[in-house]
């Protein structure tokens, strides 16, 4: 049996393999966040003459990549990328996705968009059938954290502004935003639920990946690593 950690070194391995096989030479690759995400990093960096830069998530991830030695460019100068590895907290059977959990949504979801390809790495303990047990996480803007706080519970949802972890302070994103956690939704139409979250004034993003889902997701179970393709 394997612990979820043992999982989790074994699906970013797999990773490494599917970018190292599956991209030419000389791409550029985005990177996602989270402690899955950071098994990936360590396990391309013996690689990373392969790539010409990466594009990053976050500043954790930024900062680990570089601490590595690798090249990370600015979004804003890539028009596109051949794939995005990044893990999840909720994958449903369709390859829709829920994130976030590590507070970095916003910057996932616009390096998510550039690429053709968005592999999804997990442990099993990640895939479910209906998605929303774990909170879904919104990132705001501060102003507005009492109204949409009051349009989430309209949808059902119990609603808690995150905070650090430990402290007492609001937890603030890279993007200086805060985040509410919802808790308690069920989230049959996941494509759906994510447009409507994002019509809230106050609402930067929330942390459903469903109108760009993953295309390949490996997935660590007892087995060894399961690859599915959506
Ligand atoms: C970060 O904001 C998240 O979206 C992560 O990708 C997600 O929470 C998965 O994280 P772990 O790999 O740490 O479980």
């Amino acid at each position: 049996m394997y612990t979820q950690d043992q999982l989790k070194a074994m699906v970013a391995e797999a990773a490494k393999d599917e970018v190292l096989k599956n991209m030419a030479p000389g791409g550029i690759l985005g990177v996602g966040t989270g402690s899955t995400a950071n098994l990936f990093i360590d396990a391309i960096a013996p690689h990373q003459s392969h790539f010409a830069g990466v594009v990053s998530s976050s500043q954790a991830s930024t900062d680990r990549l570089q601490k590595h030695g690798f090249k990370v460019l600015d979004s804003n100068s890539v028009q596109s990328l051949p794939m995005y590895v990044d893990g999840a907290d909720e994958i449903d059977p369709q390859g829709h996705m829920l994130k976030g959990g590590g507070g970095a949504l916003t910057r996932e979801k616009i390096v998510a968009q550039l690429a053709q390809s968005f592999i999804c790495i997990c442990d099993g303990s990640k895939q479910v059938d209906v998605m929303g047990k774990f909170p879904l996480p919104v990132e705001i803007i501060p102003m507005a954290h009492a109204q949409v706080a009051r349009e989430l519970e309209k949808l059902g949802g119990v609603v808690t502004l995150r905070k650090v972890k430990g402290a007492d302070s609001v937890y603030v994103t890279d993007n200086q935003g805060w985040i509410l956690d919802v808790a308690g939704l069920s989230i049959k139409d996941p494509v759906d639920l994510e447009s409507q979250i994002n019509q809230i004034p106050g609402v930067v993003c929330n942390g459903l990946f469903a109108r760009r889902k993953a295309n390949v997701l490996l997935i660590g179970e007892a087995a060894g690593v399961r690859r599915q393709t959506y």
